[in-house]
């Protein structure tokens, strides 16, 4: 368990961590990240009266893996952010655990939650796959996202089908006219990930309708589920363990991508995999629908404690991971588009504006900038230097990213593409997030430079527009 008290008592002990958090270099100026410990998952992502609410998988002051509460920042324009009190504590007897990840949507002026209290059985000798472990979905209420009502549970371990190991997570509602359809990850008893669907009216009472899978066998375990529409198209959103690494997918230890979905009178087909996010750090997507009608996506920048990558120089800092920036989601030509947040545009500052055959270098003193690159006709081949170490090269059918020791391990990663039109590129103190082609396709890292005074080089046969903008601190209250 770890409660509210216990967590204001470790505020107190822990009042000078804080000091030493804030002293790392490598904390990031435009980026959501632990106050002091540990993040992962984005968690009950949602807009109410203009306030969007942003939790997020957290162990408070502890660097690593442990129980899991929900922090908690809010923001009305997403450049001015607040930290707020941990929303969900794992205290109670279905969530001791861990208060695992889960989703919000707004029913007449209530915020609904959903998320699993994650609890393991310590009186008997589990293997905590198929026994020893309960995942209990659970309810709450709240009118303003910072008090809620008790916990309620909906959903536990013999709610679940019987072919269903105990890895049964990750709540996601979606609704459809009169009717809710939550979705849930699962790991089946032949190892084979699914999505299990449950539909209620009243978000209180749920049952089981059916199972979203592919025909073979993709991965073990489909963790965070989302099912969403943009325009007429349902999407599933899924972070697939177990995947065999291709020449250029799937080269994370874990995935995350989407589905398109067809539906027919409740029965799913899934078709077409795709990968959100081709760099080193991307997991367990989430995405809401905010009060603007926009699809906002946001994701872990990081990935699970199996990571081959070395242990990331902030650790001795006392902190460790981000969540990438918010970017909305478009579906155009059979595919799911990222585009950063327009809002992030006011962070922009120093504008310098050149002909790509005319750029010679240009210098960044803290790694703090956004490149934006239109070819006058798609790329044959380029070479990006974006950091000391870090390069992004095309080559006519290949566009690879690669790291020297900034990546602390992360060394390559490629796309297979067969044109390189745009490019728009978000360089943060240790973070690089670029968007190919409109968003098409983007590439996520974690990188840690020794110093932030950096010169950035283009070398294209291409010609084309290049623009660059230092990019301001998003305030913290
Ligand atoms: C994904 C995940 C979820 C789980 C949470 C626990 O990263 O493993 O499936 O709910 O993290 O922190």
């Amino acid at each position: 368990m770890y409660t509210k008290e216990e967590y204001a008592k470790d505020c107190q002990i822990h009042n000078d961590m804080r000091r030493l958090v804030d002293s790392d270099v490598n904390r990031l100026n435009y980026h959501l990240m632990a106050p002091a410990g540990w993040l992962n998952d984005p968690n009950g992502l949602v807009e109410k009266n203009g306030i969007n609410h942003v939790y997020f998988q957290y162990t408070p002051f502890d660097a690593g893996w442990g129980i899991k509460s929900w922090g908690h920042y809010t923001t009305k324009d997403w450049l001015t952010y607040k930290e707020e009190e941990p929303f969900v504590f794992a205290d109670n007897r279905l969530d001791r655990d861990g208060a695992y990840s889960g989703s919000a949507i707004v029913k007449d002026g209530i915020i609904h939650y959903f998320y699993t209290g994650n609890v393991k059985l310590l009186d008997g000798d589990y293997d905590y796959i198929l026994t020893g472990r309960e995942q209990n979905t659970i309810h709450l209420t709240s009118s303003d996202g910072f008090h809620f009502s008790g916990k309620e549970l909906v959903l536990a371990n013999s709610d679940y089908p019987d072919d269903m190991t105990t890895h049964v997570r990750d709540p996601k509602i979606l609704k459809d006219g009169e009717k809710y359809i939550m979705v849930l990850g699962a790991r089946s008893i032949e190892d084979k990930g699914c999505a299990l669907v449950y539909h209620s009216t009243d978000l209180s009472h749920w049952h089981y309708v059916t199972r979203i899978q592919t025909s073979e066998k993709f991965g073990f375990m489909w963790e965070c589920p989302d099912l969403f529409k943009l325009g007429n198209q349902l999407i599933l959103s899924v972070s697939p363990q177990g995947l065999e690494k291709e020449e250029a997918r799937y080269q994370n230890v874990f995935q995350s991508g989407y589905f398109l979905v067809d539906e027919n009178h409740g029965d799913y087909t899934v078709r077409k995999f795709e990968e959100f996010d081709y760099g080193f750090d991307f997991y367990a997507v989430q995405t809401f629908e905010d009060e603007s009608g926009r699809r906002i996506l946001m994701a872990w920048m990081g990935l699970p404690m199996e990571s081959e990558y070395q242990e990331d120089p902030t650790v001795k800092y006392n902190w460790r991971h981000a969540l990438t920036m918010p970017r909305k989601l478009v579906f155009q030509n059979d595919a799911v588009y990222q585009r950063p947040l327009k809002e992030f545009e006011k962070l922009r500052k120093n504008e310098f504006q050149s002909q790509i055959s005319e750029f010679t270098q240009w210098q960044t003193e803290n790694c703090c900038f956004e490149i934006n690159v239109t070819f006058s006709n798609p790329a044959e081949s380029f070479s990006l230097r974006l950091r000391d170490d870090v390069i992004l090269t095309f080559d006519g059918s290949l566009l690879s990213l690669k790291m020297g020791e900034s990546g602390f391990g992360r060394t390559q990663r490629n796309i297979a593409l067969d044109k390189v039109s745009r490019l728009q590129f978000f360089s943060d103190t240790s973070s690089i997030e670029i968007f190919i082609n409109g968003g098409r396709y983007t590439m996520t890292s974690r990188v840690f430079s020794d110093t932030l005074k950096q010169i950035i080089t283009f070398d294209s046969k291409s010609d084309g527009q290049l623009t660059i903008y230092d990019l301001k601190k998003f305030n913290i209250e």
